[in-house]
Order: C-alpha cells, then structure tokens, then sequence
C-alpha cells in the first residue's frame, strides 16, 4: 500500500494546469448510456474513480477506450442494466447510471451506494426525481431496480435536500429527463458547475435544456440523442487545494485552466486569511507572505464555500494566527481529519457539526492516516507547514481525485515522496 512522505518547510513556487474535473466527468461518463453513438471526453483526470467508471460502463455494455487523456465511450442500446455491488459500492456517483440506464433502456438494476466515512448519505431525492419522471424505482436486495418498458415523462419536480440542493441527484434527473417525453422542470436544482457543464455536454448530444446556470432547469426531451465530443473543465477543488496549499506556505502558485468565478467563495476566504489573489479569465493565481490570519467558514452548496474544500482550509488554519470556526452545512459528519490534524499538533475542538480551530505556531509531523479523498489532501497540505517528516498512509483515497499529487506538489517545490509501506506482518515481526 502507497503512502506519501512529506517534509515540511518547503515554500511552494510555480505555475501548473489544473486536471480534468472529477466531479465533471463521472456524471459526464455516465451520459454515454444516452446514444448508441460515441461520446468522446478529452482532458479526462487519470483517477482511480474515472477508472472505476469504465468498469460499471463496461458491465453494461459500453466498449471503453481510452488514448491519452482521450476517452471514447460507446455504448449498445441492449447491453446489461446490472451495475454491480463490487464496484457501486467503492464510488458513490456511479450511481448516476441509474437515470441513463431507464430513459435509454427501460430498466436499470443498480446496487445502492451506501455510506461513506462522512455519513450516511442517502439516495432518496434520485428516487424522488425519477419516479416524478415515472421510473418506479423499488429497492430489491440493496439494489435499486425498475423496469418501465416505455419512455418516461416530463414532470414538474422539486429536488430539496435538508442541507438544500443535491449535485448529483440534479445530474441523476437531467440525465432522464432528456429523452423523456414532453417537459421536465427540475426547481432548486444544484447550482454547482459540474451541473452546468453536464448540461453543455448534453445539449451537444442534442438535449433541450435551458436555465444553466440556475436554480431551475427546463429540459424539453427529445426521442434520440447522438454522439459528441467534450473536453472536460479543470478541477476547482484540485486547484483550490494547490491554491491553499501556496497560501499556507507563503508561497507563490499559479493554477492555469479553471476559471475562477467556479472558486469566488474559496478564493474569498484565502482574501479574509490574508492571501493576495489575482486572476485572469483562465487562471487564479494566489500568493501570501508571513503567517496566515484566523477567518470562519461554513459550507453551503455552490455558489457557497465548497465542502470538498473544507478539510483543507481547515489544515490551513490550524496553522494561521487567532481562532476561527468551520461550520459543516453539507455533511455535518465530514470531520475525520480532525482527529489526524490532532496527531501533528492541531489545536481544534469539535462540537456537532462545527470545529473551533485555535490556530497554532507550527505543527509536528507525524504518522497520519488518510480516512476519505479531501480529508487525505487536507493531510498532504498540513505535511508541508509541520516541522520534520509526515507521513501520510493509505493514499489510495487520495489517488480517487487527484492526479499525481505527490509529482505535482515536487514541480511546485515540496519536498515529497511516494513510497510503499513495508509489509506490517514484517514489521510486526522484528518489533
Ligand atoms: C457531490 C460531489 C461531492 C460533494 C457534494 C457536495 C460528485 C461525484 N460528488 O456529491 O464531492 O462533496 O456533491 O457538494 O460530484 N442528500 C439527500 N438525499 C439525496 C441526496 C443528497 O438528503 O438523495 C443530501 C446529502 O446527504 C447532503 C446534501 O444532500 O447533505 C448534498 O449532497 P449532494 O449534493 O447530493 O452530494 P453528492 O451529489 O453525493
């Protein structure tokens, strides 16, 4: 098993081009069950979760090939409608073949993702959605299954969460409702733009949909949709993550290929710390000098504080100077990084859905284990600002959304190796 070891200290310095986004591509893969025509995706991420997706799409049916950062989907119209446990289980947006699967082939038999170390995360506004549509959706032995036989209906739909919108229950939806029949009006859908961008690649496959960008989507269906090429967009929460990663280390880094009006709230808060942004149409560009002051966040859907960025804001300010206060409104759970930022000398203390992080002098590397994807990357950054080695175990998390971290941190100057972890039976043995 890999583990990332990092020493701290080093000021990172440098332009780099943000990946393909994660968050983008997997509903954007999933899309491909739409057309029996190929759907070609360039600037797509290397990640595990991209790879786990080719898996499900290939179980059902669709022939995978990838050059590159080129990749090429085309699915059959009768192939399998069987998405497996195996591989649901390890990825919760593959659950977004659901909505293809029944508006292309009548029938869809997906195994229900399950939790995640964040909570329990539930599934019941894509059912909501989707029934609104006429899917019938039943839960049989912890798969969500249906089989409508017939093309399913525009309706008039409200997708509220209790934390408010849901990104990929609003992908789930718009990936039905465009072939159903007549209108479909999707209220308090996600703002985020990973929506937005679903929605471009859709209308290039033929798909009506008006109201980007917004609160309410309109999606007039149509019969067939045909093939496409799309290129993804960069990945904000990657390059938020650099961004902060420059901040905390009074350092000077450029992201190229992400536009910045996806990150105003992030970018708002490395301002509030004390950081110096500048931006361009395509690139954000953050420096800081000195210590990093205190600032308070709260998570909120797009276009609010990104939560996929609240573990590494977090690490950020354990370091800067005064106490601030994180507020998780999206997954009140989302806080294993605490007890890990603990080890390397964080001063934080928890209370329901909220962390008060009295930020301290400097931190001490440590041994820390990685537990989810941005708490793993919130870890990484804290490595790079703590005094000595930190070593960060189980980075297959990390490996799910960021390409090449380790490669990417040393071209800005961190020192940080990839290493596997010597086998623990051996360890045991000559402890
Ligand atoms: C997506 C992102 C994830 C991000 C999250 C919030 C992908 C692949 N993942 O996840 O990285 O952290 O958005 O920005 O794009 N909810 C329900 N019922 C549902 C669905 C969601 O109650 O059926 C709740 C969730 O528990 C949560 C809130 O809605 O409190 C928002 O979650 P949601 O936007 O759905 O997250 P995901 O789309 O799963």
């Amino acid at each position: 098993m890999d583990q990332l070891r990092v020493v701290g200290g080093a000021r990172l310095e440098g332009r780099l081009e943000a990946a393909g986004s994660k968050n983008a591509v997997l509903p954007l893969m999933a899309a491909c069950l739409l057309t029996d025509e190929p759907l070609v995706l360039t600037h797509v991420p290397r990640l595990r979760d991209v790879e786990t997706m080719g898996r499900i799409l290939s179980c059902l049916g669709v022939e995978v090939a990838q050059e590159g950062d080129r990749l090429t989907l085309q699915a059959q119209s009768d192939g399998s409608v069987k998405a497996p446990y195996d591989l649901v289980s390890t990825m919760r947006a593959s659950v977004c073949v659901l909505g293809p699967l029944i508006a292309r082939r009548g029938a869809a038999q997906v195994s229900m993702p399950g939790g995640c170390v964040f909570g329990v995360r539930p599934v019941d506004l894509h059912v909501k959605g989707l029934n609104a549509l006429g899917a019938e959706i039943r839960i049989e032995g912890g798969y969500l299954a249906s089989e409508v036989g017939r093309r399913l209906q525009g309706a008039a739909l409200f997708l509220g969460s209790r934390a408010g919108s849901s990104v990929l229950a609003t992908a789930q939806v718009l990936s039905a409702a465009v072939l159903a029949e007549g209108r479909t009006e999707i209220e308090n859908a996600a703002m985020e733009p990973e929506i937005t961008e679903l929605c471009r690649c859709l209308l290039s496959m033929g798909a009506r949909i008006s109201g980007l960008g917004g609160h309410r989507l309109v999606v007039d269906g149509v019969k067939t949709l045909h093939g496409a090429e799309h290129r993804v967009g960069g990945d904000r929460v990657e390059a938020g993550t650099f961004l902060t990663a420059a901040a905390m280390t009074a350092g000077d880094v450029t992201v190229e290929g992400v536009e910045p009006e996806s990150l105003t709230a992030a970018l708002e808060m490395l301002v509030a710390m004390g950081a110096e942004i500048t931006q361009g149409p395509n690139w954000v560009r953050c420096r800081a000098h000195g210590r990093l002051g205190a600032a308070d966040l709260t998570t909120l859907p797009f276009p609010g504080f990104p939560t996929d960025l609240q573990a590494q804001f977090m690490a950020a300010l354990t370091v800067s100077e005064g106490i601030s206060v994180v507020t998780e409104r999206i997954f009140p759970d989302r806080f294993m990084h605490v007890a890990e930022l603990l080890r390397l000398g964080a001063r934080i203390s928890k209370e329901g859905a909220q962390a008060i992080v009295h930020g301290a002098p400097s931190l001490s590397g440590a041994i820390v284990m990685a537990s989810d994807l941005r708490a793993s990357a919130a870890l990484v950054l804290a490595g790079l600002v703590a005094e000595g080695e930190t070593e960060v175990r189980r980075v297959y998390h990390i490996d799910r959304g960021y390409e090449r971290i380790d490669e990417r941190f040393a071209s800005l100057g961190a020192e940080i190796h990839r290493e596997t972890q010597p086998d623990l039976e051996q360890t045991a043995s000559v402890c």
